[in-house]
């Protein structure tokens, strides 16, 4: 008894002694979790991966699926309303700016006057369009955001790039640049 008082006494000076030091560690049953990083290879998983699939039929909270395919842009034109039509106020444009200049001006220019000098354009055997023809003047809104969110050709999709509740406001900042180059 006398010893374990001792060995108990002992131990305890010693896991309290220096606080920068982990304590010790007596029992280390679920002490050092398995954790796994979510890119990492797991082998226990069915998918083999630290990045867990989610459960089929289900959705992130928040998250509306689209319902269109990629050929669909004229029933998408049809049936998509732009909920912020005719929005030009700073805080509509700033957001759309934000993502216009982070995914779309690279190829398409500052002020959506098309990729031909562009430095990814030389790379690119068709160059970004300009998005101030009178061709895309004459999309509504609803064309403009199926093709950001499904992408055509070489332009990949933007759908996992700009959130869904912020590609409308890049729709209005394209609009606010046809505006400005009037
Ligand atoms: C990697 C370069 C690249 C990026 C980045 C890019 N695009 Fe494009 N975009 C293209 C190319 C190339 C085309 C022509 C695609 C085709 O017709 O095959 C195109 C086509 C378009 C068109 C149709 C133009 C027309 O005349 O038919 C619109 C509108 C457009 N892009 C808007 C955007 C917007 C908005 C973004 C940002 C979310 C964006 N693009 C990002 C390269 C790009």
């Amino acid at each position: 008894m006398k010893k374990f008082l001792i060995l108990t006494l002992t131990l305890t000076a010693l896991s309290c002694s220096d606080k920068k030091q982990p304590n010790v560690e007596l029992v280390q049953d679920m002490m050092v979790t398995p954790g796994v990083k979510s890119q990492r290879l797991d082998e226990g998983a069915p998918n083999q991966s630290g990045n867990r699939l989610p459960p089929e039929n289900t959705v992130r909270v928040g998250y509306a699926p689209y319902p269109y395919k990629a050929a669909e842009m004229d029933k998408a034109a049809k049936e998509l309303k732009n909920p912020l039509a005719g929005d030009m106020s700073p805080g509509t444009l700033m957001v759309g700016q934000k993502y216009y200049e982070t995914n779309c001006l690279l190829c398409h220019g500052t002020k959506g006057e098309g990729g031909e000098k562009s430095s990814i354009a030389a790379m690119m055997v068709l160059k970004p369009p300009t998005l101030l023809s009178e061709k895309i003047r004459g999309w509504n809104d609803a064309e403009l955001f199926h093709l950001i969110t499904m992408g055509r050709g070489l332009m990949g999709a933007y759908a996992s790039h700009i959130p869904q509740q912020y590609r409308w406001q890049v729709v209005n900042y394209v609009r606010h640049l046809q505006k400005e180059s009037k």
